[in-house]
């Protein structure tokens, strides 16, 4: 049988792709306050200001690519039983082909309900003011903003109670919920963190202090040592 591998993604797993990740402008993103833009607070404020930042997010998707990390752990469905749990809102596994994904913080491919968070539609193009939801309510970003709940976190957890390995790339783990996922993992599960900022006082964590697509080489190689049996 497969051995299972969790993989959490952050922002850093994209950055090669053209994305910006959110803390390394010093809590700038985009040239935003991070609170300004990714919170529920901040959308009350100024909607009109956060639908067109999301629609700017939306529309670089067009212009950039899945990187070699996001194939790689494609590739690795070859030989494990692979779930990938991101907290990005791009769709970059989905266009690696990656077959399990769970977005902890929502898709900017989707957009919901101001009113009801359970009604989401696929969306690609810009969300305007005056764009409803079948309920009549505006449509907003179908993204989990600082000051919601995090709904897919109990499936999360349960995936990774359930791992073999997991293997965490490009988060600062700054962000809970999310963030405490890597205190699920069973005894003497492995827990391999690729970022090339080291993570301070984690000893049992095999640490790679390399850009995503610079490690590959290194997590095939510790990777190896876990085959099929
Ligand atoms: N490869 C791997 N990691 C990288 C790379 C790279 N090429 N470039 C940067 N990094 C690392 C940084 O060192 C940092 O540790 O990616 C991490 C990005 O961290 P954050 O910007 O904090 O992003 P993330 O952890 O994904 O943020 C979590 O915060 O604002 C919220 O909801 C938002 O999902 C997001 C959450």
């Amino acid at each position: 049988m497969k051995k299972k591998i969790v993989v959490l993604t952050g922002a850093g797993i994209s950055a090669e792709s053209g994305i910006s990740t959110f803390r390394d402008s010093n809590g700038l993103w985009e040239n935003h306050d991070i609170m300004e833009v990714a919170s529920i607070e901040g959308y009350h404020r100024n909607p009109s200001l956060v639908q067109d930042f999301y629609n700017k997010r939306r529309r670089q998707l067009l212009e950039v690519e899945p990187n070699l990390a996001h194939h790689f752990l494609k590739d690795l469905e070859n030989y494990f039983d692979v779930t990938i749990i991101t907290q990005n809102v791009d769709d970059l596994h989905e266009r690696a082909n990656s077959s399990k994904i769970i977005h902890l913080h929502g898709e900017l491919r989707k957009a919901r309900s101001e009113y009801n968070e359970t009604v989401v539609v696929d969306w690609s193009n810009d969300i305007n003011i005056g764009d409803f939801a079948e309920d009549g309510y505006q449509l907003r970003p179908h993204i989990v903003w600082f000051g919601e709940m995090v709904p897919m976190m109990e499936t999360a957890i349960d995936e990774v109670l359930q791992a073999d390995i997991l293997i965490v790339i490009g988060t600062s783990l700054q962000v809970y919920p999310a963030a405490s996922l890597v205190d699920y993992t069973k005894n003497n599960a492995p827990v391999i963190y690729v970022d090339p900022t080291e993570l301070n006082n984690n000893p049992s964590i095999i640490q790679i202090q390399k850009k995503a697509t610079e490690a590959i080489n290194d997590l095939k190689n510790i990777l190896s040592d876990y085959s099929v049996e």
